[in-house]
């Protein structure tokens, strides 16, 4: 049996396993194992600090099984893949009933709407989820699916489309401003596929609470929502595999959340207009990190590290891969780097500009025992020196072309999209496209991304010195951390299931 087989199969075991995890629940434990491994050798960096404080300082509890009865709004603009700029208002009663709203917009800042949906039905928690652990799945039900446009043009244009491809739900002209009804349980037309449109993202949930600021009367909700496919017409077909941005309860939100606010206040005859404001011009220098632990689709958890560095054109990257939903349990690490050109503004996503990134170097560092004896198994001098690889000792893979346990091979190059904001707090975010759903890789110009990905925040303006330290500084007593979890079991079938979620994508991982 070959590698590829093997990993398949392997693979599959990831799969079934999950669903053993069904009680698990993600308590967090206040003090990580990660500031004993970057506090000695890095402990003047605000960048690692920063990434320390995701796990040590966040007091964020999570909901198994989630509460999700409330009102959830917005907290920005968002884009879809299309691009389709959105807020949703979702509210969820005790009956098991819910409402929601999606309003529409011609514009990246969410200031001209052009057309809202009101969908309304039931769902229903059910278990934790086999494909994300630290999620839930549920069950929809639609009753009705209700359309208002804002301007006589959207109508115009809506009921000419819709007239074509879905009988029955034009009967005459539209007009701004009235409801028109797109399905319902009654009807005998359904619009749903001429507008791609989905709930499915009612079938993944996660709620996180938090204090902000350790302040016990600044708690924040987020309701986390299944994913929605790159490529709108797979969306009817899609179960979620990852979240999109989450939600904010509208009654505990960041205070600094004015978007908040005006979504909470609107409806389909008042959808919200947000604050416009200038599109910032992507720079790409200094330092970012992740804010949060972020879940790629199927099993994935990481954070992310870059430095960018403007003088000539060349970034690098960290990658720190972890098997639980609160980035506790190191799998492997990957230092990649390479150059970067800017392209052009993005003529199909307002506000985006066109990126080349190529990655011509590599070096991994297997940070549990699982994933050093997967890299192990693998043949030949394809991923390193065959048979060499130890926990918590890095091996550079450049000169083997890449690794073929990870399915990368360089060099590699990605068609990027990027965008930069600053959040109520006056810091920089900075955007990177979002993956393909189909796992693989935007290696083609016309497979650029049309949305984003959460965002990475700015730790440094300055690239200097390059904060990278080598992985066999870590503390060794993170390495043995697995062994005394629930999570030891089967981590093996788990982080091979995240290797090969990882091989079909990747690289600039930023990666699903
Ligand atoms: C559920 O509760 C909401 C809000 O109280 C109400 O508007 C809705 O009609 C109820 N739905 C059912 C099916 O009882
Ligand atoms: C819908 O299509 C029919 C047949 O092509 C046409 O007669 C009718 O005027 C159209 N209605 C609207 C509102 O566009
Ligand atoms: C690019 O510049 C950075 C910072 O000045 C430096 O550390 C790095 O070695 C340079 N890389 C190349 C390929 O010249």
């Amino acid at each position: 049996m070959g590698p590829s087989s093997t990993l398949l199969l392997v693979a599959f075991l990831g799969w079934a396993e999950g669903g053993s995890s069904l009680h698990y629940s993600d308590g967090r434990s206040p003090r990580l194992s990660l500031e004993k491994a970057f506090g000695r050798s890095l402990r003047d960096s605000q960048c690692q600090h920063m990434l320390k404080h995701l796990h040590n300082g966040a007091r964020i509890t999570v909901q198994m099984p989630p509460n999700v009865e409330g009102h959830w709004v917005s907290t920005s603009c968002e884009v879809r893949p299309g691009p389709e700029f959105l807020t949703r208002s979702y509210s969820f009663y005790s009956n098991n009933s819910f409402q929601a709203h999606q309003f529409y917009y011609e514009d990246n800042h969410c200031t001209k709407p052009s057309y809202t949906l009101v969908i309304r039905g039931r769902q229903r928690s059910r278990q934790a989820s086999w494909i994300i652990r630290g999620g839930t799945e549920a069950e929809y039900h639609l009753h009705r699916v209700q359309m208002v446009c804002h301007t006589a043009t959207v109508a115009k244009e809506l009921s000419q489309r819709l007239n074509r491809s879905c009988r029955g739900a034009v009967k005459g002209p539209w007009e701004p401003s009235v409801t028109y009804e797109l399905w319902s349980e009654e009807g005998g037309y359904d619009c749903s596929r001429e507008l791609n449109f989905a709930m499915h993202e009612l079938q993944l949930l996660r709620v996180e609470k938090q204090y902000l600021h350790h302040n016990l009367d600044h708690l924040v909700e987020e309701l986390f929502l299944g994913d929605i496919h790159t490529e709108p017409s797979q969306r009817l077909y899609y179960k979620p595999s990852s979240y999109q941005t989450a939600l904010q309860n509208a009654k505990n939100h960041d205070h600094g959340c004015i978007a908040c606010r005006i979504i909470f206040r609107s409806d389909e005859f008042h959808p919200p207009i947000l604050a416009p404001r200038a599109d910032l011009t992507v720079g790409l220098y200094g330092q970012w990190v992740s804010q949060r632990c972020e879940v790629r689709p199927e099993v994935l958890f990481l954070t992310r590290h870059f430095i960018f560095h403007d003088n000539n054109h060349t970034w690098e990257g960290l990658y720190y891969h972890y098997s639980d939903p609160i980035c506790k349990h190191p799998t492997f690490t990957i230092y990649a780097r390479g150059r970067y050109s800017r392209g052009l503004h993005s003529t199909l996503v307002m506000g985006g500009t066109d990126f080349v990134f190529k990655v011509n170097h590599m070096r991994v560092t297997p940070m549990d025992f699982a994933t050093t004896s997967l890299l192990n198994v693998f043949n030949g001098n394809e991923c390193g020196v065959q048979g060499s690889w130890q926990v918590g000792v890095e091996q550079d893979v450049t000169l083997t072309n890449g690794c073929v346990a990870l399915g990368i091979r360089l060099p590699h190059t990605e068609y990027e999209l990027f965008r930069m904001e600053q959040d109520a707090h006056g810091r920089y975010l900075l955007y990177n496209g979002q993956r393909p759903s189909d796992g693989s890789s935007p290696d083609r110009p016309e497979k650029r991304a049309t949305s984003y990905q959460m965002p990475l925040v700015q730790c440094s303006a300055s690239s200097q010195p390059s904060e990278y330290s080598r992985a066999d500084d870590f503390d060794r007593s993170l390495l043995h951390h697995n062994d005394c979890t629930g999570w030891h079991r089967g981590s093996q079938q788990r982080v091979t299931a995240a290797l090969i979620a990882f091989a079909t994508s990747l690289l600039l991982s930023w990666q699903s």
